[in-house]
């Protein structure tokens, strides 16, 4: 019974897929007769932009023009067809969904498909074929401007976020462009600089999410980064497009320059540039426009290299606006205000509850002041790019007024000024580090009169912006000034912090006893943030990347490769990167990758691997037992971290392998099993070119941040 079963599922398998086969191999035959039919101008006019955020299609044959839209904290509005003024639509208000660092730290894959979902059906609502999102360059420098649009540090929580989000989108038929291809991991000298980058390096850390993102998730496009890598512009990288993305991973999409990311005509169209985008007209004066005409007519480009182009255009035009079965969306609905509240409730880590002030009791508490200027303030739009014009957004006091209203009276003092434009210079925003006293005072006179209070700090959508780095890690506006006010005026008092990116916490770390973080946390940040204070959610969020105690500890500062020199930076680090550093350098962070509280604990016990030896083609099945040991419900990330003992080369002291979500009732306990490849243990041999799985001794850790390790086991695997 059990082998019929069996064989009707491998022969469903087998006709579902070749029923794919017939379908794709029909598609390619219907598009390679459209070819024929298109004139060399009708092919090339489909590989430039058209508009800000259009590319043109072939009207006399049906085929429609390909519609862009940023991405990736929602979809961004109407702009006019030419610039980046808004069209004025009145239809275009849309969900702002939880930045990816907020998303990173629900270190849930389940949400990251939830938030694909939203905007692939927000996309089609406003008849977008190309979504700009997600965007997961690694986290590199902790300064960096876009940290926040970013997921983490680590490749393969970055790889699984991105897979299920790509997934989301797509769902929906509408196409994900994965960005920004690759390294794009500082904002400062972004548009010329050239960052070398060893391959273990890049196989490693920099191309795995993105690898994953295409096999798993079938990206259907890709946005090359602005920088360059070993001396190629990312656009005309012939190792990163056409060795690695077109033939190793057998990408069947789109690549797409970042706009204004084109620099050459022949070398781009050569090695694997498929779409150029850009702001500015004369469009037809661009690289892939009427040059790249000449270029073909001149024999430097061949017209089979046009037709492959416009090929993958087609492709991925079939499988979006021209698929059978295309949806037509929904905009803002309450679903996706739920979906973003599911998001953001998961991404909120709690770093301190010492005196156990949180959740905050509401039959005790009947006061509270609400301070700082981040209490009151919005994160849809600011600094430039990744803007959403949002449809709602509850700030922290209104979350608060509705969760806590009822019970307690609630007053609120601004604390502090956020005086502070991305677009300012330097002279400009002088003096936005300065504490406002008579704010302040105002601030402690409340804070003196209520039970709690309930500071909200951190940065802001100008503070962090594309285009620009931080300075330093310091929080902004004389915050660490109104807290250290605050706090002396009233114990009882909980720092709220949002931001998207690690800030100096030091100060805030050894004298409060409450701190919770939260992001740039969506449509509904405020509710999600009153739930967590109340305790309606108990958080769950984990630090998706390291907190150093100085920015001098951090790899790239620390070998002094940030920002580079006559606008090249080499990655002198090479695989050592966030935690990586860290634990393999010995060196103490603030708050470690994977760190993050409950209002429960979680024993581990019984870590096993299904054997004790096992081969490269193997799989390892891992075990581990985890109880709720505390009295309310909660989840756990149990983190799995693997280790080459005594290996022959370097390698980082750990490195994660899988880790999973789950919710457990008080006193349950709930056996975990999760899977490893044992070729994902290899290391990517720079001489030899090629992934070594080493044979020998490894050390497994079931752990509840990469430094509370709670079980350890150990396998060998052999040649
Ligand atoms: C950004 C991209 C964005 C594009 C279009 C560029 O400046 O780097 O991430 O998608 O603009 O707005």
């Amino acid at each position: 019974m059990k082998y019929a079963i069996a064989g009707v599922i491998i022969l469903f398998l087998f006709v579902n897929a070749s029923a794919q086969n017939n379908t794709e191999a029909a598609l390619q035959v219907k598009i390679s007769g459209i070819i024929k039919k298109m004139t060399l101008e009708e092919k090339v006019a489909m590989l430039h932009g058209s508009a800000t955020f259009y590319s043109a299609g072939v009207p006399r044959l049906g085929i429609p023009e390909v519609s862009y839209d940023d991405g990736p904290l929602g979809v961004r509005r109407e702009e006019e067809r030419f610039g980046w003024n808004s069209a004025n639509w009145t239809t275009d208000s849309a969900t702002f969904l939880p930045n990816g660092s907020a998303i990173a730290a629900t270190w849930n894959p389940e949400m990251a498909h939830k938030y694909g979902v939203v905007m692939g059906e927000e996309a089609n609502a406003r008849n977008k074929i190309v979504m700009l999102a997600p965007a997961f360059n690694i986290c590199r420098i902790p300064l960096c401007g876009r940290t926040y649009e970013y997921y983490s540090e680590d490749p393969y929580l970055n790889g699984q976020l991105a897979i299920q989000a790509v997934k989301g989108i797509q769902s929906q038929h509408v196409a994900a462009c994965i960005k920004h291809f690759a390294a794009n991991n500082q904002e400062v000298n972004r548009g010329v600089i050239n960052e070398i980058i060893d391959e273990r390096a890049l196989r490693e850390i920099y191309l795995p999410a993105f690898k994953a993102a295409i096999e798993q998730g079938d990206a259907y496009t890709i946005m090359s980064a602005y920088n360059k890598i070993n001396g190629y512009w990312c656009s005309e990288n012939d190792f990163l497009l056409d060795k690695v993305l077109k033939t190793e991973w057998g990408f069947k999409g789109i690549v797409i320059s970042d706009w204004g990311g084109t620099h050459h005509t022949v070398a781009a169209a050569n090695v694997g540039l498929d779409v150029e985008m850009g702001s500015n007209g004369p469009y037809d004066q661009w690289y892939f426009a009427k040059p790249l005409i000449a270029a073909v007519k001149a024999g430097q480009v061949s017209e089979k290299t046009i037709d492959e182009k416009v090929r993958r255009i087609l492709w991925v035009i079939y499988h979006t606006s021209m698929s059978a079965d295309h949806l037509k969306g929904s905009i803002a609905t309450p679903e996706h205000g739920k979906a973003a509240y599911d998001i953001a409730s998961e991404s909120i880590v709690l770093l301190k509850n010492d005196d156990h002030l949180l959740p905050l009791n509401t039959d005790k508490v009947k006061s509270i002041a609400v301070i700082g200027d981040n209490a009151t303030r919005t994160f849809a739009t600011g600094g430039f790019g990744a803007s959403v014009k949002v449809k709602y957004e509850v700030n922290a006091l209104a979350g608060i007024r509705s969760r806590f209203g009822k019970t307690a009276d609630i007053k609120f003092a601004q604390g502090y000024k956020a005086n502070y434009l991305a677009s300012n210079t330097a002279e400009q925003n002088a003096g936005y580090d300065k504490p406002d006293m008579a704010l302040i005072n105002e601030a402690v006179g409340l804070a003196k009169t209520t039970d709690v209070a309930i500071v909200c700090i951190g940065s802001n959508r100008e503070y962090e912006s594309e285009n620009h780095d931080r300075k330093n890690l310091e929080l902004p506006f004389g915050e660490q000034a109104l807290v250290n006010a605050v706090t002396a005026a009233n114990p009882k008092t909980i720092i709220v912090i949002m931001a998207g990116a690690p800030y100096d916490l030091n100060e805030i770390k050894k004298t409060n006893s409450t701190i919770v973080w939260s992001w740039f946390n969506g449509t509904e940040a405020g509710n999600a943030l009153a739930d967590v204070l109340k305790g309606a959610v108990n958080p769950s969020g984990k630090m998706p990347f390291t907190f150093p105690v100085s920015m001098n500890d951090s790899p790239a500062i620390a070998l002094n490769t940030y920002p580079g020199k006559d606008t090249t930076t080499t990655y002198k680090e090479g695989i050592l990167v966030g935690y990586r550093w860290y634990d393999t350098k010995k060196i103490d962070p603030l708050y470690c990758f994977g760190y993050g509280l409950s209002y429960t604990n979680f024993t581990y016990t019984g870590l096993l691997t299904d054997k004790k030896d096992y081969t490269p083609a193997d799989k390892i099945a891992v075990s581990v037992k985890v109880k709720n040991s505390g009295s309310v419900a909660g989840k756990e990330i149990v983190q799995i971290y693997v280790s080459k003992v005594n290996s022959a080369v370097s390698r980082a002291d750990k490195e994660l392998k899988a880790f999973r979500k789950i919710m457990i009732a008080p006193g349950k306990t709930i056996p975990v099993i999760m899977n490893i490849n044992v070729s994902d243990l290899a290391y990517f041999d720079d001489m030899l070119g090629k992934w070594v799985v080493e044979p020998g001794e490894y050390k497994l850790m079931a752990a509840s941040s990469s430094k509370d390790i709670r079980q350890i086991a150990a396998f060998n695997v052999s040649k």
